[in-house]
């Protein structure tokens, strides 16, 4: 009933109880599970992980954050895996200019990099946005190539314009456990963006291990947990949440090709 499209089940304080978290996330309608990489030696590590769980599949990329140890091969070698039959998506890739230092100009060029990957293995990118809004939107815009881009804003931060602009052009989008949060003014813009956004543009995710929805707050979050966000965003669009989780599982299926 559900697909959780973003969860990090590869770092290690989950790894090492992934069989509950996955009979959990079962039990609790979750049907599909993407594992997002943040780096090349965790793409490495999620294409095998996958192919040992049925219901996980995996993106391969390098998110912005973690460009210290960046090596050129690093892209070779996420191309390869971009082909492994249960990897689905380049991600989690995109720009971040909160956690400082941070080098504008090399982040943007690894993404470029990744996007040009992505179209040329016909798969969907997941990308990450933090405090670069204006910059990250007008490199998807220059690399959108007439829909050959395509793919998921994960955990939504920009405006509402730039959220007409994402879905315009196809894009689907996501919120985390954060929107069940006491209405503040992210909160607050996150329930218009949800009442704007065509359903057939939206996405569910966790976010795993960060940003559990009420009322999990404060422990590690998991994709059991994602039926909380689901009730709050079935409610905005004023639907059921068995209705909800059909229309974005289907959603989800179509991106991710699952
Ligand atoms: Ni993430």
């Amino acid at each position: 009933m559900f697909i959780d499209t973003h969860a990090h089940l590869n770092y290690p304080d989950i790894l090492s109880k992934l069989d509950e978290v996955l009979s959990r996330a079962q039990d609790a309608g979750v049907e599909k599970i993407i594992v997002p990489a943040t780096t090349y030696q965790t793409s490495l590590q999620i294409a095998e992980l996958v192919q040992k769980h049925d219901m996980l599949y995996g993106a391969v990329g390098i998110h912005p954050t973690e460009l210290k140890d960046f090596d050129e091969s690093h892209l070779r070698g996420i191309e390869e895996l971009a082909r492994q039959s249960k990897i689905v998506a380049i991600g989690e890739i995109g720009l971040d200019y909160y956690w400082e230092p941070y080098d504008k100009e090399l982040q943007q060029r690894i993404l470029k990099e990744q996007f040009r990957i992505a179209k040329q293995e016909c798969l969907p990118v997941i990308i990450h946005n933090r405090n670069s809004t204006a910059d990250l939107m007008a490199l998807v815009k220059e690399e959108y190539d007439e829909g050959k881009l395509k793919g998921q804003f994960h955990s939504f931060s920009a405006g509402i314009e730039e959220a007409r602009q994402c879905t315009e052009m196809g894009f689907c989008i996501s919120f985390t456990g954060n929107i069940t949060y006491k209405p503040n003014d992210s909160t607050l813009l996150a329930y218009e963006i949800v009442k704007i956004t065509g359903i057939d543009n939206l996405l569910l995710e966790t976010d795993t291990p960060y940003l559990p929805p009420v009322p999990f707050r404060g422990k590690q979050n998991e994709p059991s947990f994602i039926k909380h966000t689901a009730e709050k965003i079935a409610e905005l669009k004023r639907i059921s949440v068995e209705e909800l989780g059909k229309i974005t599982t289907l959603n989800a299926r179509r991106l991710y090709g699952i």
